[in-house]
């Protein structure tokens, strides 16, 4: 089988991804969300530096309209899926929703199941309010990544999924979760949903990467879904995704191509079909078939 992979890079480990800072001179973080074994085998031969399992996974393949659906099996499930491509990149499983809000012992018993599944991090959302589990996953050797800013698990909390840090106590605010969060050892921290003075005032404010998804040019890093770079999703376009393919529209073109093979009799074709040796078509008195 031919392949075009590129040569096997060196495994991103957690303190060689947490010292990367843009203003020190290194290249920017790429990460991309992968949810089974085909993506983050694409993921690792595109030579991203992380696979995020995300909630997402809600919206983008399981047909739900918000990722507060999704439980720590599903997520299992599909980091399971994605850590069986042994990928190089490291993988992050998100924690979803209400799996690290009840107790410290839930919060490290379902980062476990996680981390058993195959990640070698998990992310988890909110500020200073999460420092507790934060403090108590870190203390479990489990490596944590912080999200702040337009954080969809709190999309009714928030009235919908709206640009947060809009006004300067907001983004003060982003500021110091953003510091809390470093301080109490997340190795970086994903921005999404802020104004780009914002992303860069936060990226500025800590020692850790920030990694981006409708933040600007100014983070340590960016991530995209999946589903949105290869244009797999085309009902919704956020401002923010820019889409490197049509696999959407590339997909149903060729699946109509095949339905009218069917149809017009022109699929399958002497190539994709088996035949008996002419001996047996013989013996079964099939003189004058094709078989052969
Ligand atoms: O679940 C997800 O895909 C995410 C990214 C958008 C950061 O959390």
């Amino acid at each position: 089988m031919s392949s075009t992979a590129a040569p096997r890079r060196k495994a991103p480990t957690v303190p060689l991804l947490r010292a990367r800072k843009v203003r020190n001179g290194d290249d920017p973080l790429v990460m991309v969300t992968a949810y089974d074994a085909p993506g983050a085998r694409v993921a690792d031969e595109a030579g991203v530096d992380l696979i995020l399992v995300g909630d997402s996974l809600a919206m983008v393949v399981l047909g739900y309209d918000d990722t507060l659906q999704v439980t720590v099996d599903d997520i299992a499930h599909h980091t399971a899926a994605v850590a069986r491509a042994k990928p190089t990149p490291l993988v992050v499983a998100d924690l979803p929703w209400l799996s690290y809000h009840v107790s410290v012992e839930d919060t490290v018993r379902n980062a476990a199941t996680l981390i058993r599944a195959g990640a070698t991090a998990v992310k988890l959302e909110g500020g200073s309010k999460r420092l507790r589990m934060i403090e108590a996953l870190i203390d479990a050797e489990i490596p944590v990544m912080g999200h702040l800013g337009l954080t969809p698990q709190s999309v009714h909390a928030m009235g919908g999924f709206k640009v947060q840090g809009k006004d300067s106590a907001a983004a003060m605010q982003l500021v110091s979760d953003a510091k809390a969060l470093a301080h109490a050892g997340c190795f970086s921290i994903v921005l999404e949903g802020v104004p780009t003075e914002v992303a860069r005032m936060v990226t500025d404010a800590v020692d850790v990467p920030t990694i981006g998804i409708g933040a600007g040019p100014g983070c340590d890093g960016q991530v995209l879904v999946y589903h949105d770079v290869l244009g797999i999703e085309d009902r919704i376009t956020p401002k923010f995704v820019r889409r490197y393919a049509e696999q959407k529209a590339d997909a149903v073109t060729a699946m109509s191509s095949y339905a009218d093979d069917v149809r017009t009799g022109a699929f399958p074709g002497p190539d994709e079909s088996y035949h008996l040796s002419s001996d047996v078509a013989e013996t079964l008195g099939l003189y004058g078939s094709d078989a052969g």
